[in-house]
């Protein structure tokens, strides 16, 4: 540890015995430090330029303040990218939240291309996407199969959703998984000198300490866009424990709720005898913050889609679906054609409903094909059709389908129009990270007659949504699908706008944009890389090892002016130049320290007592 405690000491003394010296010793005392920090003008704090979020922010004046992201030049990483294109369909939760963060927040945005590589590190070719970048990522042939199929898709995806029956048992993909996570760090080693990388979802959980390993020490945060299971569960995916580790590599780790996060820190309980406090878990590393970030859509965004215009074929597509339900209610379901969304169960949910209420209501299942590959999703996708078939024989007129499904992949203009026409959403995942499309569907309703809103209590939205407000219901029991939906059938006018209206307040006070500048924030607060034990209290507020020599020379000038004969006025007004630039170049770092401080522990934090007026508080 540097020790100027000294230094400072007979400095401040000094300077404190010589006041009434000159008037400009008043300005060099405590509190007249504490109101320089507080009149730091802001663009001295935010150099480098014009912030592309304050913008965004001025634009949306009557949004929260809480929609401001930290000016930083951000890295985001995930293996899939969205579109940028309004007419092209999203492919997952993830693009769709990530694609309005990239455009707002001039971060560059790295993720897997269409093509794979033959292993060769090329230079990143950036391509604009609004006010950030996207480089898209040849993946190497010979590990993405191990790395997508057998690792990432077969094994983590089943077991975080707690289904880990559908787990293959092949372990091979483990070491394509970390040859490829080291493969996409090394490219991201060209954008090394960016403030911060956002690195999303389970593909990429080691990613971390493979950046650190190339001696990236930027602030590094991870979210997940699925749930997190219980320990007993994680402890079936082959090497669970070296992977848990890796993650507490990264600086932050997000969660969708409550429920997924406190399944990590019981796995961290069990595994490694870790506990969290206050949220924060410290290993040899240093320290990670574990938050949960429940993720949201841009309300108005989707408002906009409703009134968007569509391309022709597209137009045609929807109005003939449209057609054939006129005058008949039906319910929505949009889901990626995936075991994890309950499908099968909906299907038999209408099965039951309709052997009961014959005729009641119809089914619109937009279910775009996913990972081919997997030869879980491949039986899947036969057993759902299968069951659809049934039903549609079982329950079908010449005049009347019960059923309609649909593999196309549809734009997000047109399924607000879709959902907007449901009378009922029907999103019953067996688990779910989130479920954007629960929030898509409420967001696209008619407020004088909106739809209801059948959810898994196996979603995250569950925990943004009560059951004033959807229709939860357990999603592996169809009788209970089938009661929900005729309830909704059903439902009185107030009834549903009281509900609705409800469920939109909240996705309008908390939207995509306020999800990714609370990320953004809270990961700000690691840029300073030192562990909170090696923090300073030096009477000028908290401060790290590397504000010491600014620390120093501010001490240093100060001792000179205290030296000078006040009857010497030239030379006292010299120095007093010195002790003044010296004391800028300090301030600005100290604020930034002081602003991100985020947990100093007590005995670290008692040192101060409460003083703060104190010089070298702290003996190391
Ligand atoms: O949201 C979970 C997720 O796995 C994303 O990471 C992914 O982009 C999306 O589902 C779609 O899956 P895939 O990229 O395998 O098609």
């Amino acid at each position: 540890m540097v020790r100027i405690h000294d230094t400072l000491d007979t400095a401040w003394l000094d300077s404190s015995s010589t006041s009434g010296a000159t008037q400009h010793d008043e300005t060099l005392g405590q509190a007249a430090f504490a109101l320089h920090l507080d009149e730091i003008p802001l663009e001295q704090e935010q150099e480098g330029g014009a912030d592309p979020s304050h913008a965004v922010a001025s634009a949306d004046a009557e949004h929260r303040s809480v929609n401001q992201q930290p000016d930083m030049k951000l890295v985001v990483i995930s293996n899939r990218g969205a579109p940028f294109d309004p007419n092209k369909p999203q492919t997952s939760g993830l693009a769709a939240a990530l694609e309005p963060v990239v455009e707002r927040s001039g971060a560059v945005w790295m993720f897997s291309s269409e093509n794979r590589g033959d292993g060769t590190e090329r230079p990143l070719l950036l391509v604009k996407a609004g006010e950030g970048h996207v480089a898209e990522l040849d993946l190497p042939a010979a590990h993405y199969r191990g790395y997508y199929r057998d690792y990432s898709n077969s094994i983590l995806w089943p077991v975080l959703h707690s289904l880990s029956d559908r787990m293959s048992r092949a372990e091979e993909g483990y070491d394509s998984y970390r040859q490829m996570n080291n493969f996409i760090a090394r490219a991201a080693f060209d954008l090394r000198d960016r403030d911060a990388f956002w690195v999303h979802d389970y593909h990429l959980l080691p990613l971390a300490g493979d950046l650190q390993n190339l001696g990236i020490e930027r602030p590094t945060g991870f979210f997940l866009h699925t749930p997190w299971p219980t320990p007993d569960m994680m402890e079936r995916v082959p090497n669970y424990r070296e992977l848990m580790k890796s993650m507490l590599e990264y600086d932050l780790l997000g969660f969708q709720t409550n429920r997924d996060l406190n399944n990590f820190v019981a796995s961290l309980r069990t595994y490694f005898g870790l506990e969290s406090n206050d949220g924060v878990v410290t290993t040899e590393r240093g320290q990670t913050r574990l938050q949960k970030f429940p993720i949201g859509i841009d309300p108005r965004q989707f408002a906009e889609y409703l009134a968007a215009e569509l391309s022709p074929a597209e137009q045609e597509k929807i109005s003939s679906l449209l057609q054939s339900f006129e005058g008949a209610k039906f319910a929505i379901g949009v889901d990626r054609l995936d075991y994890t969304k309950g499908i099968d169960k909906r299907v038999e949910a209408f099965n039951q409903l309709l052997a009961a209420e014959p005729g009641s209501i119809s089914l619109l299942q937009i279910a775009p094909s996913s990972r081919a590959d997997v030869d879980e999703y491949r039986k899947y996708k036969e057993d759902v059709e299968n069951a659809i078939n049934h039903v549609n024989a079982e329950h079908g007129t010449e005049e009347w389908r019960p059923i309609h499904y649909t593999n196309d992949p549809f734009s997000q203009a047109a399924l607000a129009r879709l959902y907007r026409a449901a009378h009922v959403g029907v999103v019953t995942p067996l688990r779910d990270g989130m479920n954007l499309v629960a929030k898509e569907y409420v967001a696209a309703q008619d407020p004088k007659d909106p739809g209801v809103l059948v959810l898994s209590k196996f979603a995250g939205a569950a925990e943004d949504f009560n059951e004033d407000e959807a229709l939860l219901v357990d999603p592996n029991h169809p009788e209970e699908i089938a009661d929900a939906i005729s309830k909704a059938v059903n439902m009185p006018l107030d009834e549903r706008v009281k509900r609705w209206r409800s469920m939109m307040d909240k996705i309008v006070s908390y939207t995509i944009h306020d999800w990714s500048a609370d990320y953004l924030r809270e990961l700000d607060k690691s840029r300073i890389a030192v562990p909170a034990d090696q923090f300073h209290h030096l009477g000028l507020g908290w401060t790290n090892e590397a504000q010491m020599p600014l620390y120093q020379n501010y001490a240093a000038a100060l001792t000179a002016y205290n030296e000078i004969d006040p009857a010497d006025a030239t030379l006292k007004e010299a120095a007093y130049a010195d002790v003044k630039s010296a004391f800028e170049a300090l301030a600005v770092p100290l604020k930034h320290t002081q602003d991100r401080l985020w947990d100093l522990s007590a005995p670290t934090a008692s040192r101060d007592g409460g003083r703060g007026q104190e010089l070298g508080a702290r003996e190391d």
